[in-house]
């Protein structure tokens, strides 16, 4: 009898485990509130990139920003749990930063989900947490802030405004194919992140700064004359007049860009030369820009550090 009972009750409690962890499985895929989409906007002049966002299960989304003036939440103060300021004017929204306005410290990318802890709620989406504080307009049309306070007070979502980020960059890391050029070994290569596929590559304009393509992979015909093992190089300075600036972005200055996986150069500031079957050398200068020519190597000469 004893037995039979406590079999009874493992069979009850294990049918009641389940049932619950059946509802709770199907209330982790469903969200109550409208999807948050619908009240997302990509911020204004922001066309060129798409908002990334993925799904977390239930209500919860990854919702990619830059942080940025343009990436905020706009929240009614009537909707919101913050006390509306006396001095606010009547019909100002309160604005959720993404960053501290003034100062402009980025991290470049948030997940504003997460960031504002958004959360759905009898139907409802609310921010719940506010890093860099709100800010509204005066009667005196004054931009003013509130920072104190605020954890936890839930504000109504009015809308979403979201900056885009770049995509990520399609093309190896173009540092791969850079190398410092012979002889130069005592000072590194600057190179700094611009986002997406844009970097900053700092070298000495000089006859040792050079970017090598190939004729067969470039839209520049090849010269009648030229070896047939004869690359193009694309030079940084006018090599016989010697003109310098001292340093140059080769990144910008050469046009570099990626394309299809593929990293080319589009500018020839200087043209190209190339070696002749009498082993002379020869330039080309007209025509040029906007042809673009794969990369090859980049080779580049250090300037001195500040
Ligand atoms: C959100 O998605 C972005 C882009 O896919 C990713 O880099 C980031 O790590 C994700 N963040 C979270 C909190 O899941
Ligand atoms: C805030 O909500 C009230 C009540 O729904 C509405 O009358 C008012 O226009 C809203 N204000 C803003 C700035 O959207
Ligand atoms: C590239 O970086 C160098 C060194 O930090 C800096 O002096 C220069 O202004 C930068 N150029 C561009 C185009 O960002
Ligand atoms: C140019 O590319 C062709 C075809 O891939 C290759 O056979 C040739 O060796 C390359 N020439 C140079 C100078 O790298």
């Amino acid at each position: 009898m004893n037995w039979f009972i406590i079999i009874s009750l493992f069979f009850i409690w294990n049918f009641q485990e389940c049932h619950c962890c059946l509802k709770w499985k199907w209330s982790a895929d469903y969200c109550e509130c409208s999807d948050i989409t619908d009240i997302l906007w990509k911020s204004y002049g922001t066309d060129e990139y798409d908002i990334l966002i993925s799904e977390k299960g239930g209500c919860v989304k990854n919702i990619t920003c830059h942080d940025s003036v343009l990436t905020y939440v706009t929240t009614n103060f009537s909707t919101s749990e913050i006390v509306r300021p006396d001095d606010s004017h009547k019909d100002t929204k309160a604005y959720v930063d993404s960053c501290e306005i003034y100062t402009g410290i980025r991290k470049g990318s948030i997940d504003v989900f997460s960031f504002f802890g958004m959360t759905c709620e009898n139907n409802k989406w609310y921010v719940t947490k506010y890093p860099f504080g709100v800010h509204y307009i005066t009667k005196d049309s004054e931009t003013k802030f509130i920072t104190e306070g605020l954890d936890g007070k839930r504000s109504e979502i009015e809308s979403v405004s979201c900056r885009p980020v770049e995509p990520p960059c399609k093309c190896s890391d173009i540092t791969d194919i850079l190398w410092k050029s012979y002889g130069t070994d005592e000072y590194d290569i600057l190179i700094s992140e611009k986002g997406g596929c844009v970097k900053n590559i700092t070298c000495h304009d000089s006859v040792l700064t050079y970017v090598t393509t190939n004729f067969s992979t470039s839209e520049i015909v090849r010269p009648d004359d030229s070896h047939k093992d004869t690359k193009a190089y694309v030079d940084s300075c006018e090599i016989y007049t010697g003109i310098r600036k001292g340093s140059i972005d080769v990144f910008s200055f050469f046009g570099m860009t990626c394309e299809n996986n593929k990293w080319y150069v589009t500018k020839y500031p200087f043209g190209v030369h190339y070696i002749t079957k009498d082993s002379e050398t020869k330039f080309i200068t007209e025509g040029l820009d906007g042809k673009r020519s794969e990369i090859e190597s980049v080779s580049c000469r250090p300037v001195e550090p500040p």
